[in-house]
């Protein structure tokens, strides 16, 4: 069991509170950290270490309460010894002095590991990664040194390159963990399981047997007060970068020899490296993008923006598994409904030899993963609708329901941090995973920005998204499967 001490910078953000702190708590609940394990909590204001753990807890306990799970303030109490706060700038020399006279003073085990936890906005990353660098908190002499990097990482391929750069300066690539919240999710780590813990499916997961690949994160949420961020993201920036890009580079990976970080994503990285990049006008043309009506109206959203909040995009990934299998990613906010999954959408069979109920369309096989949030797999196949005269098919499923076997799944930062602190980075994204995803991305996010790019089309709040999203699709003859 881990006995690092973990230092949050970014204390007093949102992260830490609602995400990173019950992450903490359950891990502590479980018995999966060390009785010694200290967490210190930093950022510029001024408190007390009981004031930081007062003002948490009503965060912690509601992001407990959210997650089904019951609360008992005195498990709390017992956790909350092991928090700390230490107030400073830890983009300056002097925060970081600061926080090394705390590591000197009370650091459960002198010079032992750490982590350090970069919550903090992405402009800082660099600079609190130079700061203890230069203060030596870098050196691997008793423990370890890792850092964790949250995303935005970067905003294009040539900051992410800069921002690893200058990351590269102080840390080795073996001390950095940069986060995607999704690889932490076990539906996304399901999907390596399906493929190669079984033997049926890997055979038929080609060219030869897939007639195309959806990937869909909707979002119910609309950007609220985070629309300052969002708006000089924008979907693609936000999700297609890092949370699609990474489930299809799992969708589509050849099987590593051994499952371990760097065999893992070096078979994810060659997906990557396969991906078509388009030229801006491929780009527009094989894209389509919306904007929630209302969008405008958000506060620090200036009147004329351009920002899609949903995109549909197609992908070739152009290898021996997948040429000519197109790959159809989507993401909104606003829409339906908050839902994630991939469709396998089979080929039809070569010849069709029964004749199918009426109203009811022919339907290839299909394998749909739902990542959230009715995690499971369902697989859809035609079946003999009961007769005693002729043979009609109509198509039915077989669904795997995660939390109905399993109960409740864990929270994907509480993997992501024992795996952290364990030195496991396999779910983490390595330096040139982030760059080759920028370089997919960037010819999209460009071609939007040119003059003559067209708006984004607008789209009603609750809805599927543009109709653009469904004429990109259509032209190939294909539909996009209903959101759940
Ligand atoms: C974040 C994005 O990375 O992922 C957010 O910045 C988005 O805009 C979120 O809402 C979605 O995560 P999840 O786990 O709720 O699907």
């Amino acid at each position: 069991m881990p006995v690092p001490t973990i230092i949050i910078f970014g204390a007093s953000g949102d992260l830490t509170s609602r995400k990173l702190i019950p992450a903490l708590f359950r891990l502590d609940s479980t018995g999966l950290l060390k009785e010694e394990c200290q967490v210190v909590g930093m950022a510029r204001t001024e408190h007390t270490s009981e004031e930081f753990r007062q003002l948490v807890e009503p965060k912690v306990k509601e992001a407990i309460l959210a997650s089904g799970q019951s609360w008992f303030a005195g498990t709390w109490s017992r956790f909350a010894r092991r928090l700390h706060y230490v107030a400073g700038d830890a983009a300056l020399p002097q925060g970081v002095r600061v926080l090394g006279d705390w590591l000197k003073n009370r650091e459960a085990d002198p010079g032992g590991d750490r982590l350090y936890y970069f919550a903090v906005a992405p402009e800082l990353y660099t600079e609190i990664a130079a700061r203890l660098g230069e203060a030596g908190h870098n050196r691997e002499e008793r423990g370890f040194r890792r850092v964790v990097v949250e995303k935005p990482f970067g905003r294009d391929l040539a900051s992410a390159h800069e921002v690893n750069r200058q990351l590269n300066e102080h840390f080795s690539e073996k001390q950095i963990y940069r986060i995607d919240h999704y690889l932490g999710k076990d539906t996304v780590q399901n999907i390596l399981v399906f493929r190669f813990g079984n033997s049926m499916f890997e055979p038929l997961w080609n060219r030869r047997y897939i007639d195309h690949i959806q990937i869909t994160v909707a979002e119910k949420v609309t950007v609220g007060k985070r629309a300052g961020y969002y708006d000089t993201s924008g979907v693609l920036r936000d999700m297609f970068q890092s949370h699609l890009l990474q489930v299809l580079s799992l969708v589509a990976m050849e099987p590593p020899s051994q499952f371990s970080a760097d065999r893992l994503r070096n078979e994810k990285v060659k997906v990557l490296d396969s991906i078509l990049i388009p030229s801006p006008g491929e780009a527009l043309a094989s894209m389509a993008t919306g904007q929630y009506t209302g969008y405008h109206d958000e506060k620090g959203v200036p009147q004329d923006s351009r920002t899609p909040t949903f995109a549909a995009v197609r992908l070739q990934v152009d290898n021996w598994r997948w040429k000519g299998v197109p790959f159809y990613l989507r993401s909104g906010k606003g829409m339906t409904n908050r839902y994630s999954e991939v469709t396998i959408q089979f080929r039809e069979p070569p010849f069709r030899l029964f004749p199918q109920r009426l109203g009811h369309e022919p339907e290839a096989n299909r394998i749909t993963i739902v990542l959230q949030p009715d995690e499971g797999i369902k697989l859809s196949f035609q079946t003999k609708v009961p007769a005693i005269e002729g043979t009609e098919l109509q198509a039915r499923d077989l669904f795997f329901d995660y939390k109905g076997t399993y109960g409740s799944l864990p929270e994907a930062y509480e993997r992501l941090l024992l795996d952290a602190m364990q030195g496991d980075a396999s779910l983490f994204m390595r330096g040139d995973e982030i760059e080759r995803s920028w370089e997919i991305i960037d010819p999209f996010v460009k071609s939007l920005a040119e003059a003559n790019a067209p708006k984004p089309e607008s789209y009603s709040i609750g809805s599927d998204g543009p109709p653009s999203a469904n004429e990109l699709l259509a032209k190939e003859g294909r539909v996009w499967q209903k959101l759940g």
